[in-house]
């Protein structure tokens, strides 16, 4: 069976692929440098699929470890997930998210095509739509940056574009996220960030746990139903789903594609706290702030190009969103409680 490496595979979406490619019989290899991964995360994974797991420790920008990986393996496809990611804080480390998220990738394709590896699948964003009243956003949308994390995105798509065009012996997969959300099934993986979370869900995951004592809600004067935003929240389940379709699109059929991974529907943050306080059985506690920077009111995925392509589409509800993550975070509070 094929063999794909994984950088970035000890993250959060990342594991969660790692889990998908096992289950659909690849054999992976995982590079991750666990800056935002826990170093127990193999560990889960070879519990979760029962086999051991080929983890290098280690940089994307080390272009003699991926030379060793290599050499070592002999790899069909990578899946690309290993960058920074968090938007706000590009705005403060303009330069370490271009180093990192473009170097790293420049030097992954020359290890890449040192090797005669010419499959990879790039973990893009629908933040390279930058802010439009398009909704839903079709993948022929003109892109526009308006973050250094933005910028790297983008430039990431146009140096494979021109890969692509120069030498056809390559083949890309673009997927662009909405809001992944969600944790396995297992509830052994799952969003575990390090510090305060920026994100919805992995805050409200906190203010369920009562690690954080309310949500603030940005806003709810926004031109939707209830005020408040909208987004196109996807399982982290379907997501890793979307790329394991992806690589095997890629290693069969030789042609590059860009699509979406979204569900098409759009919920509010009053959707997801009814939602959460669902799964987790008790009111959760807000309060109606002022707007954020930078939000949009609706942001939510064109998603008939990935079904149409790949033959992906997003199974799991926003309820499967909230009670898995709910699962995670709440058996990890057990967990932390264990002696
Ligand atoms: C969702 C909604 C907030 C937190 C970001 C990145 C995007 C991608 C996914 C990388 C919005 C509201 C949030 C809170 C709130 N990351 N909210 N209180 O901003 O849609 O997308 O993550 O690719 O690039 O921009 O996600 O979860 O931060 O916000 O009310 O404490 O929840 O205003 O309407 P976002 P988010």
């Amino acid at each position: 069976m094929a063999k794909i490496l994984l950088t970035g595979g000890a993250g959060y979406i990342g594991s969660h692929t790692y889990v998908g490619l096992v289950e659909a019989g690849y054999d992976v290899v995982i590079l991750d440098n666990f800056s935002n991964a826990k170093a127990d995360v193999p560990a889960r994974l070879e519990r979760i699929t029962g086999q051991p797991v080929t983890v290098y420790r280690g940089d994307v920008l080390d272009r003699a470890l991926l030379d060793r990986v290599f050499a070592e393996h002999r790899i069909d496809g990578v899946v690309h997930f290993a960058a920074l990611k968090a938007v706000g804080e590009s705005t403060q480390r303009p330069l370490d998210y271009i180093h990192t998220n473009v170097g790293g990738l420049l030097t992954l394709l020359s290890a890449m095509d040192a090797a005669g590896v010419r499959r990879i699948v790039f973990s893009s964003s629908a933040t390279v739509y930058g802010e439009t009243d398009i909704q839903p956003i079709p993948e022929d949308h003109p892109r526009t940056y308006t973050s250094p994390y933005a910028y790297t995105k983008i430039t990431g798509e146009l140096t494979l574009e021109q890969v692509v065009a120069a030498d056809p012996r390559w083949a890309v997969g673009v997927l662009r996220y909405f809001n992944p959300v969600g944790a396995h099934k297992s509830a052994l993986i799952g969003e575990d960030p390090a510090d305060l979370p920026n994100n919805l869900m992995p805050y409200i995951a906190k203010v369920a746990t009562g690690d954080l004592p309310r949500l603030r809600v940005f806003g709810d004067d926004y031109d939707t139903p209830d005020g408040t935003g909208v987004r196109d929240y996807i399982h982290v389940e379907d997501l890793a789903d979307g790329h394991v379709l992806s690589i095997a699109a890629l290693i069969e059929t030789g042609e590059s594609h860009a699509v979406n991974l979204g569900t098409g529907k759009g919920s509010s943050v009053l959707d997801v706290i009814r939602a959460y306080s669902e799964a987790c059985g008790r009111d959760l506690p807000y309060d109606i702030v002022g707007r954020r920077d930078g939000d949009v009111a609706v942001l939510t995925a064109r998603p008939e190009k990935a079904r149409d392509v790949l033959g992906f589409e997003a199974k799991r509800s926003l309820e499967d969103m909230c009670r898995s993550s709910w699962a995670w975070v709440s058996g990890q509070l057990s967990n932390d409680l264990k002696p």
